[in-house]
């Protein structure tokens, strides 16, 4: 484990559960990102700005394999299985948010596989369109649903709880929001156009910072 044990290796209480609401605020950042970059492109279909908005794209799809699906869904996925052994949260919204974990990690790569025929200039269906806005909402729902019927829930876990769903994970830095210059360089489109958005934006990313540095 890293920077979520003190030296005495006692997890910190809180750092966990902050962690994952962090997550979301950062993801769903970048799924708005990847939205709005995808029907800019749609709309304008500027064949000069393409290939800088398409890899922004990418590197919007790119991070959501790297982060949230490698390191955040696995986290919560300990935290339900801690909640259903203790018979804690509801079980069949617990069931569900399994299931659209499997969903999510499913259709990632096909929007990526999209991604990579916008790139060689192969023109998109109707039903990749469709496919894009569902995989959309779908994120927005999954986000929504865990911060209303599990969050709450998981709040109110103890420190030793969070040892024992988090013990036997490697625990893993968000190599966009809290990684040094070096990790985030493979996002440098993604950091820009993060930057460039509202300062509630920017607060939550200093924010993650500044917990990552003090943790
Ligand atoms: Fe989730
Ligand atoms: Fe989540």
């Amino acid at each position: 484990m890293m920077e979520c044990v003190s030296q005495d290796g006692k997890v910190k209480t809180r750092t966990l559960f902050k962690q994952l609401q962090t997550d979301h605020i950062n993801l769903r950042l970048v799924i708005d990102i990847l939205c709005d970059t995808f029907y800019s492109w749609r709309s304008e279909n500027d064949p000069e700005h393409s290939p800088g908005t398409i890899s922004l794209m990418c590197q919007a799809v790119d991070y959501i394999q790297a982060y949230p699906e490698h390191y955040h869904h696995p986290l919560e996925e300990a935290a339900f299985n801690f909640c259903e052994a203790n018979n804690l949260g509801p079980h069949h919204i617990i069931q569900q948010l399994r299931q659209q974990h499997k969903l999510l990690e499913q259709e990632t790569p096909r929007i990526r596989t999209i991604l990579d025929w916008i790139t060689r200039q192969i023109p998109l269906t109707e039903s990749d369109e469709t496919l894009f806005n569902r995989y959309i909402a779908m994120q927005k729902h999954h986000i929504d649903i865990e911060n209303r019927y599990i969050f709450p829930t998981l709040a109110r876990l103890e420190a030793g709880d969070w040892w024992n769903i988090a013990s036997c994970m490697a625990l893993q830095q968000d190599p966009l929001f809290s990684a040094g210059p070096e990790s985030q360089r493979q996002f440098d489109l993604l950091l820009n156009s993060i930057r460039q958005r509202s300062p509630i934006a920017k607060a939550n990313k200093r924010r993650s910072l500044i917990e990552n540095i003090t943790v």
